[in-house]
Protein backbone atom coordinates (compact mmCIF):
# COMPACT_ATOMS: atom_id res chain seq x y z
CA UNK A 1 0.00 0.00 0.00
CA UNK A 2 1.11 3.63 -0.38
CA UNK A 3 -0.15 6.44 0.79
CA UNK A 4 -3.13 6.94 -0.37
CA UNK A 5 -6.63 7.99 0.92
CA UNK A 6 -9.66 6.54 -0.67
CA UNK A 7 -13.38 7.83 -1.15
CA UNK A 8 -16.24 5.93 -2.10
CA UNK A 9 -17.62 6.90 -3.38
CA UNK A 10 -17.71 10.98 -5.19
CA UNK A 11 -20.95 12.01 -4.28
CA UNK A 12 -21.85 15.74 -3.43
CA UNK A 13 -20.62 15.03 0.12
CA UNK A 14 -17.81 12.43 -0.87
CA UNK A 15 -16.11 14.88 -3.89
CA UNK A 16 -16.40 17.42 -1.49
CA UNK A 17 -14.35 16.13 1.34
CA UNK A 18 -11.83 14.68 -1.00
CA UNK A 19 -11.50 17.96 -2.43
CA UNK A 20 -10.57 19.25 0.87
CA UNK A 21 -7.66 16.06 1.24
CA UNK A 22 -6.45 16.98 -2.20
CA UNK A 23 -5.48 20.62 -0.85
CA UNK A 24 -4.33 19.25 2.45
CA UNK A 25 -1.58 17.74 0.05
CA UNK A 26 -3.51 14.01 -0.14
CA UNK A 27 -3.09 11.75 -2.69
CA UNK A 28 -6.86 10.78 -2.90
CA UNK A 29 -8.09 7.86 -5.41
CA UNK A 30 -11.56 6.57 -6.01
CA UNK A 31 -13.10 4.18 -8.18
CA UNK A 32 -15.35 4.76 -10.84
CA UNK A 33 -16.53 1.22 -11.94
CA UNK A 34 -20.34 0.86 -11.86
CA UNK A 35 -20.88 5.23 -11.02
CA UNK A 36 -22.45 7.39 -12.87
CA UNK A 37 -21.49 10.51 -15.16
CA UNK A 38 -21.85 12.97 -12.47
CA UNK A 39 -20.02 11.34 -9.67
CA UNK A 40 -16.73 10.83 -12.97
CA UNK A 41 -17.35 14.79 -13.19
CA UNK A 42 -17.24 15.52 -9.03
CA UNK A 43 -14.45 13.09 -9.11
CA UNK A 44 -12.25 14.68 -11.83
CA UNK A 45 -13.36 18.11 -10.74
CA UNK A 46 -12.20 17.47 -7.23
CA UNK A 47 -9.16 16.59 -8.23
CA UNK A 48 -9.49 12.74 -7.38
CA UNK A 49 -7.33 9.86 -9.50
CA UNK A 50 -9.59 7.38 -10.73
CA UNK A 51 -8.07 3.57 -9.76
CA UNK A 52 -11.27 2.33 -11.48
CA UNK A 53 -11.88 -0.47 -8.83
CA UNK A 54 -12.48 -0.68 -5.28
CA UNK A 55 -10.03 -3.42 -5.38
CA UNK A 56 -7.53 -1.46 -6.66
CA UNK A 57 -8.26 1.69 -4.19
CA UNK A 58 -8.10 -1.01 -1.28
CA UNK A 59 -4.31 -1.97 -3.06
CA UNK A 60 -3.35 1.67 -2.75
CA UNK A 61 -5.19 3.41 0.05
CA UNK A 62 -3.96 2.96 3.30
CA UNK A 63 -7.02 5.03 4.50
CA UNK A 64 -10.58 4.73 2.97
CA UNK A 65 -13.49 6.65 3.45
CA UNK A 66 -16.61 5.10 2.79
CA UNK A 67 -19.36 8.10 1.70
CA UNK A 68 -22.42 6.76 0.10
CA UNK A 69 -26.45 6.52 0.86
CA UNK A 70 -27.14 4.68 3.74
CA UNK A 71 -28.69 1.20 2.22
CA UNK A 72 -25.28 1.26 0.12
CA UNK A 73 -22.81 1.21 3.28
CA UNK A 74 -22.97 -2.50 3.56
CA UNK A 75 -21.78 -3.48 -0.36
CA UNK A 76 -19.29 -0.82 -0.45
CA UNK A 77 -17.11 -1.89 2.24
CA UNK A 78 -17.45 -5.64 1.19
CA UNK A 79 -16.79 -4.33 -2.58
CA UNK A 80 -13.07 -3.54 -1.43
CA UNK A 81 -12.40 -6.94 -0.85
CA UNK A 82 -9.24 -7.91 1.11
CA UNK A 83 -8.15 -4.61 2.69
CA UNK A 84 -5.51 -4.44 5.24
CA UNK A 85 -5.97 -0.30 5.80
CA UNK A 86 -8.11 1.62 7.99
CA UNK A 87 -11.89 1.72 6.70
CA UNK A 88 -14.31 4.52 7.91
CA UNK A 89 -17.95 3.84 7.13
CA UNK A 90 -19.28 7.79 7.53
CA UNK A 91 -22.42 7.45 6.50
CA UNK A 92 -25.80 7.46 8.27
CA UNK A 93 -26.09 3.95 9.57
CA UNK A 94 -27.53 2.70 12.72
CA UNK A 95 -24.52 1.68 15.64
CA UNK A 96 -25.89 -2.38 14.53
CA UNK A 97 -25.96 -1.83 11.02
CA UNK A 98 -21.55 -0.06 11.90
CA UNK A 99 -20.72 -2.87 13.87
CA UNK A 100 -22.26 -5.29 11.44
CA UNK A 101 -19.88 -3.27 8.95
CA UNK A 102 -17.19 -3.55 11.47
CA UNK A 103 -17.44 -7.26 11.47
CA UNK A 104 -17.45 -7.33 7.49
CA UNK A 105 -14.11 -5.27 7.06
CA UNK A 106 -11.96 -6.83 10.15
CA UNK A 107 -12.72 -10.13 8.71
CA UNK A 108 -11.12 -8.78 5.52
CA UNK A 109 -8.46 -7.73 7.29
CA UNK A 110 -8.83 -3.74 8.07
CA UNK A 111 -9.06 -1.70 11.01
CA UNK A 112 -12.72 -0.41 11.48
CA UNK A 113 -13.67 3.48 12.38
CA UNK A 114 -16.95 4.39 12.72
CA UNK A 115 -18.20 7.93 11.31
CA UNK A 116 -21.24 10.38 10.80
CA UNK A 117 -21.65 13.03 8.89
CA UNK A 118 -22.93 16.59 10.24
CA UNK A 119 -23.21 19.77 8.31
CA UNK A 120 -22.95 20.39 4.35
CA UNK A 121 -20.49 19.81 1.96
CA UNK A 122 -17.16 21.62 2.97
CA UNK A 123 -15.92 24.86 1.56
CA UNK A 124 -15.13 26.57 4.33
CA UNK A 125 -13.90 26.17 8.44
CA UNK A 126 -17.94 25.32 9.66
CA UNK A 127 -19.20 23.92 7.52
CA UNK A 128 -19.00 20.16 8.53
CA UNK A 129 -18.27 18.18 11.35
CA UNK A 130 -17.18 14.23 11.16
CA UNK A 131 -17.76 12.90 14.03
CA UNK A 132 -15.48 9.37 14.66
CA UNK A 133 -15.45 7.06 17.27
CA UNK A 134 -12.82 3.49 17.28
CA UNK A 135 -9.41 3.01 18.83
CA UNK A 136 -6.16 4.60 17.78
CA UNK A 137 -7.16 4.70 14.21
CA UNK A 138 -10.05 7.38 15.00
CA UNK A 139 -7.33 9.67 15.82
CA UNK A 140 -4.95 9.00 12.56
CA UNK A 141 -7.85 9.74 10.54
CA UNK A 142 -8.76 13.02 12.05
CA UNK A 143 -5.34 13.90 11.66
CA UNK A 144 -5.74 13.97 8.02
CA UNK A 145 -8.47 16.55 8.47
CA UNK A 146 -6.03 19.14 10.56
CA UNK A 147 -5.86 22.45 9.11
CA UNK A 148 -8.84 22.14 6.88
CA UNK A 149 -12.44 22.55 6.93
CA UNK A 150 -13.31 19.63 7.70
CA UNK A 151 -13.71 19.75 11.69
CA UNK A 152 -12.98 15.98 12.35
CA UNK A 153 -13.90 15.13 16.33
CA UNK A 154 -12.97 12.00 17.66
CA UNK A 155 -15.83 10.93 19.91
CA UNK A 156 -14.29 7.53 22.29
CA UNK A 157 -13.07 4.29 21.25
CA UNK A 158 -16.64 2.61 21.26
CA UNK A 159 -17.69 1.76 17.70
CA UNK A 160 -21.28 3.18 17.01
CA UNK A 161 -20.90 6.40 19.15
CA UNK A 162 -20.28 8.41 16.11
CA UNK A 163 -23.18 6.39 14.12
CA UNK A 164 -25.35 7.21 17.49
CA UNK A 165 -24.36 11.07 17.65
CA UNK A 166 -25.50 11.44 13.70
CA UNK A 167 -28.84 8.96 14.50
CA UNK A 168 -29.60 11.17 16.97
CA UNK A 169 -28.90 14.39 15.07
CA UNK A 170 -30.70 13.51 11.97
CA UNK A 171 -33.86 12.19 14.09
CA UNK A 172 -34.43 15.59 14.56
CA UNK A 173 -33.58 17.19 11.46
CA UNK A 174 -35.31 14.97 8.73
CA UNK A 175 -37.73 13.49 11.40
CA UNK A 176 -38.99 17.43 11.86
CA UNK A 177 -38.79 17.57 7.83
CA UNK A 178 -41.41 14.54 7.30
CA UNK A 179 -44.04 15.38 10.35
CA UNK A 180 -43.67 18.75 8.13
CA UNK A 181 -44.81 17.24 4.83
CA UNK A 182 -47.26 15.21 6.66
CA UNK A 183 -49.24 17.50 8.34
CA UNK A 184 -49.58 19.36 4.77
CA UNK A 185 -50.45 16.37 3.12
CA UNK A 186 -53.03 15.68 5.89
CA UNK A 187 -54.45 19.22 5.88
CA UNK A 188 -54.91 18.67 2.05
CA UNK A 189 -56.54 15.27 2.06
CA UNK A 190 -58.88 16.96 5.03
CA UNK A 191 -59.68 20.08 2.93
CA UNK A 192 -58.76 21.92 5.41
CA UNK A 193 -55.04 23.14 3.93
CA UNK A 194 -56.04 26.77 3.57
CA UNK A 195 -57.62 27.30 7.23
CA UNK A 196 -54.29 25.40 8.33
CA UNK A 197 -52.41 27.83 6.32
CA UNK A 198 -53.93 31.05 7.66
CA UNK A 199 -53.87 29.92 11.31
CA UNK A 200 -50.05 28.82 10.62
CA UNK A 201 -49.54 32.81 9.53
CA UNK A 202 -50.98 34.09 12.66
CA UNK A 203 -49.49 31.81 15.08
CA UNK A 204 -47.06 29.72 13.61
CA UNK A 205 -45.72 32.18 10.87
CA UNK A 206 -42.09 30.25 10.24
CA UNK A 207 -43.79 27.05 9.26
CA UNK A 208 -44.73 28.16 5.36
CA UNK A 209 -40.86 29.06 4.95
CA UNK A 210 -40.23 26.21 6.48
CA UNK A 211 -42.41 23.64 4.86
CA UNK A 212 -40.79 25.27 1.23
CA UNK A 213 -37.56 24.33 2.50
CA UNK A 214 -38.42 21.16 3.53
CA UNK A 215 -40.10 20.09 0.27
CA UNK A 216 -37.26 21.23 -1.50
CA UNK A 217 -34.49 19.21 0.69
CA UNK A 218 -36.97 16.41 -0.13
CA UNK A 219 -37.44 16.45 -3.44
CA UNK A 220 -34.14 16.45 -3.60
CA UNK A 221 -32.57 14.21 -1.32
CA UNK A 222 -35.83 11.95 0.24
CA UNK A 223 -34.94 9.16 -1.38
CA UNK A 224 -31.63 8.73 0.42
CA UNK A 225 -33.66 9.70 3.71
CA UNK A 226 -35.81 6.68 3.04
CA UNK A 227 -33.03 4.42 4.33
CA UNK A 228 -31.71 6.97 6.91
CA UNK A 229 -35.11 7.04 8.73
CA UNK A 230 -35.25 2.79 8.86
CA UNK A 231 -31.73 2.96 10.21
CA UNK A 232 -32.77 5.79 12.78
CA UNK A 233 -35.98 3.82 13.80
CA UNK A 234 -33.86 0.64 14.15
CA UNK A 235 -31.39 2.97 16.94
CA UNK A 236 -33.90 4.10 18.18
CA UNK A 237 -35.65 0.01 19.01
CA UNK A 238 -31.90 -1.32 20.30
CA UNK A 239 -32.52 1.69 23.23
CA UNK A 240 -35.82 0.69 23.87
CA UNK A 241 -37.30 3.85 22.02
CA UNK A 242 -40.37 4.09 20.18
CA UNK A 243 -39.50 3.04 16.41
CA UNK A 244 -42.69 4.34 15.00
CA UNK A 245 -41.42 8.32 14.38
CA UNK A 246 -38.63 7.61 11.83
CA UNK A 247 -40.35 4.22 9.98
CA UNK A 248 -43.07 6.76 9.22
CA UNK A 249 -40.63 9.12 8.13
CA UNK A 250 -39.33 6.43 5.69
CA UNK A 251 -43.07 6.18 5.00
CA UNK A 252 -43.61 9.91 4.13
CA UNK A 253 -40.10 10.11 1.89
CA UNK A 254 -41.39 7.65 -0.01
CA UNK A 255 -44.02 9.61 -1.38
CA UNK A 256 -43.61 12.62 -3.24
CA UNK A 257 -43.33 15.55 -1.26
CA UNK A 258 -46.62 18.10 -1.41
CA UNK A 259 -46.27 20.90 -3.52
CA UNK A 260 -47.33 24.34 -2.41
CA UNK A 261 -49.36 25.01 -5.81
CA UNK A 262 -51.77 21.87 -4.80
CA UNK A 263 -50.23 19.48 -7.01
CA UNK A 264 -48.57 16.24 -5.24
CA UNK A 265 -45.22 15.54 -7.34
CA UNK A 266 -41.55 16.29 -7.81
CA UNK A 267 -39.36 13.34 -8.36
CA UNK A 268 -38.53 11.05 -5.85
CA UNK A 269 -34.66 11.92 -7.37
CA UNK A 270 -34.04 15.39 -8.71
N1 LIG B 1 -24.87 15.90 1.06
C1 LIG B 1 -24.94 16.34 2.30
O1 LIG B 1 -25.21 17.53 2.54
C2 LIG B 1 -24.64 15.41 3.45
C3 LIG B 1 -24.67 15.94 4.76
C4 LIG B 1 -24.37 15.10 5.83
C5 LIG B 1 -24.07 13.78 5.60
N2 LIG B 1 -24.05 13.27 4.35
C6 LIG B 1 -23.77 11.84 4.19
O2 LIG B 1 -22.93 11.58 3.08
C7 LIG B 1 -23.32 10.35 2.48
C8 LIG B 1 -23.45 10.55 0.98
O3 LIG B 1 -24.27 11.67 0.72
P1 LIG B 1 -24.14 12.52 -0.62
O4 LIG B 1 -24.94 13.74 -0.44
O5 LIG B 1 -22.71 12.64 -1.00
O6 LIG B 1 -24.89 11.56 -1.65
P2 LIG B 1 -24.91 11.63 -3.24
O7 LIG B 1 -24.52 12.98 -3.72
O8 LIG B 1 -26.19 11.05 -3.66
O9 LIG B 1 -23.72 10.65 -3.65
C9 LIG B 1 -23.73 9.30 -3.34
C10 LIG B 1 -22.51 8.64 -3.98
O10 LIG B 1 -22.60 7.26 -3.71
C11 LIG B 1 -22.74 6.58 -4.96
N3 LIG B 1 -23.74 5.52 -4.89
C12 LIG B 1 -25.07 5.61 -5.13
N4 LIG B 1 -25.66 4.42 -5.01
C13 LIG B 1 -24.68 3.57 -4.70
C14 LIG B 1 -24.67 2.17 -4.49
N5 LIG B 1 -25.78 1.43 -4.53
N6 LIG B 1 -23.49 1.58 -4.21
C15 LIG B 1 -22.37 2.34 -4.15
N7 LIG B 1 -22.34 3.67 -4.36
C16 LIG B 1 -23.47 4.27 -4.63
C17 LIG B 1 -23.17 7.61 -5.97
O11 LIG B 1 -22.72 7.19 -7.25
P3 LIG B 1 -23.65 7.34 -8.56
O12 LIG B 1 -23.46 8.75 -9.00
O13 LIG B 1 -23.09 6.33 -9.50
O14 LIG B 1 -25.07 7.06 -8.15
C18 LIG B 1 -22.45 8.85 -5.47
O15 LIG B 1 -21.12 8.88 -5.90
C19 LIG B 1 -24.62 9.88 3.16
O16 LIG B 1 -24.36 8.81 4.03
C20 LIG B 1 -25.07 11.12 3.91
O17 LIG B 1 -25.74 10.81 5.09
C21 LIG B 1 -24.33 14.07 3.25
Amino acid sequence: MSSAVGVLHPGEMGAAIGAVLVGAGHRVVWASRGRSRATRDRASAAGLEDLATPARVAAEADIVLSVCPPAAAMDTAVSLGAYSGVYVDANAVSPSTARAIATAVERAGATFVDGGIVGSPPSRPGDVRLYLSGGTAAGRVAALFETTAVDARVLGDSIGSASALKCGYAAWTKGTIALLLAVRRYARASGTEEALLGEWAESLPELEVRFERSAASARAKGWRWIAEMREIAAAFDAAGLPAGFHTAAAEVFAMPPPDVDGEAGGKARG
